[in-house]
């Protein structure tokens, strides 16, 4: 069987989204030495740790939490060769009806955990180059999204943090992408009404959702071997209209 990640190290966080899952098992069946983090989902994370991956309890939208686990992580591993930004949160509401708290866990999340948390794993980063960094970003950050300007708002901010990161961090052989993943069915879906998602269905060419598997095996490759050169872009897996 190819191993294609074998020896290397890789960390996702919310390793327990329907995504996150994808990619934890993916990753450990191909060789990688896979560690993530999850909130809510203990017995999710139990699940996973089957797989050989070891999951960790961080509040992101907590600096201190991340600022602890960090430390503990750093501790833990001489270098780190992936670093995937998947974790996510929503919390749906109209501008009139959007609360301060709203906005700010999102923002916090979404957008604010990325960069801290990439900023204090760089030691880890810049041990065994070339390393990566992905971020996972939405079409919401780029043509917006009615109910969630929140949301929409920080996955934009990633979008043009990804692009700065990848200027900033390109001389020191660390590659920095995004990828839309596409409409997935998972927790952040289910809030969307049915009527919404059937419009967006009917928008995309292929009329069908996103498969989390096909988008794991996509973060995978470009976490191997094989993707050396590419840094400061955006890959998206829907070809409808922005
Ligand atoms: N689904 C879509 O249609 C879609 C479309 C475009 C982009 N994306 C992006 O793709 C990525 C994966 O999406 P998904 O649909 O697979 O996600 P999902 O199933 O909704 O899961 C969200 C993840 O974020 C974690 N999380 C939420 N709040 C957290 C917090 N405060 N601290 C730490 N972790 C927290 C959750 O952990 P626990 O469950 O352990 O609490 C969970 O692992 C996200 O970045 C999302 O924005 C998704």
């Amino acid at each position: 069987m190819e191993l294609p990640l074998q020896g290397k190290t890789l960390l996702i966080t919310g390793g327990t989204s329907r995504l996150g899952q994808a990619v934890v098992q993916k990753a450990s069946q191909q060789g990688a030495r896979v560690f993530f983090t999850y909130f809510h989902s203990t017995a999710l994370a139990q699940g996973l740790e089957q797989t050989g991956a070891q999951g960790f309890a961080v509040d992101l939208a907590d600096v201190k939490a991340i600022d602890a686990f960090a430390q503990v992580f750093r501790e833990k591993v001489e270098f780190l060769d992936v670093l995937i930004h998947n974790a996510a949160a929503t919390a749906d509401a109209l501008i009139e009806k959007m609360s301060e708290k709203e906005w700010d866990d999102v923002m916090r999340v979404n957008l604010k955990a990325p960069f801290y948390l990439t900023q204090k794993l760089l030691p880890l980063l810049l041990r065994k180059t070339p390393s990566k960094v992905f971020t996972l970003v939405s079409r919401a950050g780029l043509s917006g999204l009615a109910g969630a300007a929140n949301y929409a708002a920080s996955k934009g901010g990633l979008i043009s943090m990804t692009k700065t990161l990848a200027r900033e961090l390109g001389r020191k052989k660390i590659l920095v992408n995004a990828v839309n993943p596409g409409f997935m069915q998972s927790s952040i879906t289910a809030s969307v009404p049915q009527e919404i998602l059937q419009e967006n269905l009917e928008e995309s060419p292929l009329k069908t959702f996103s498969d989390p598997g096909e988008v794991a095996d996509f973060l995978l490759f470009l976490s191997s071997d094989r993707m050396r050169q590419v840094t400061g872009q955006v890959f998206h897996f829907e070809s409808r209209p922005f």
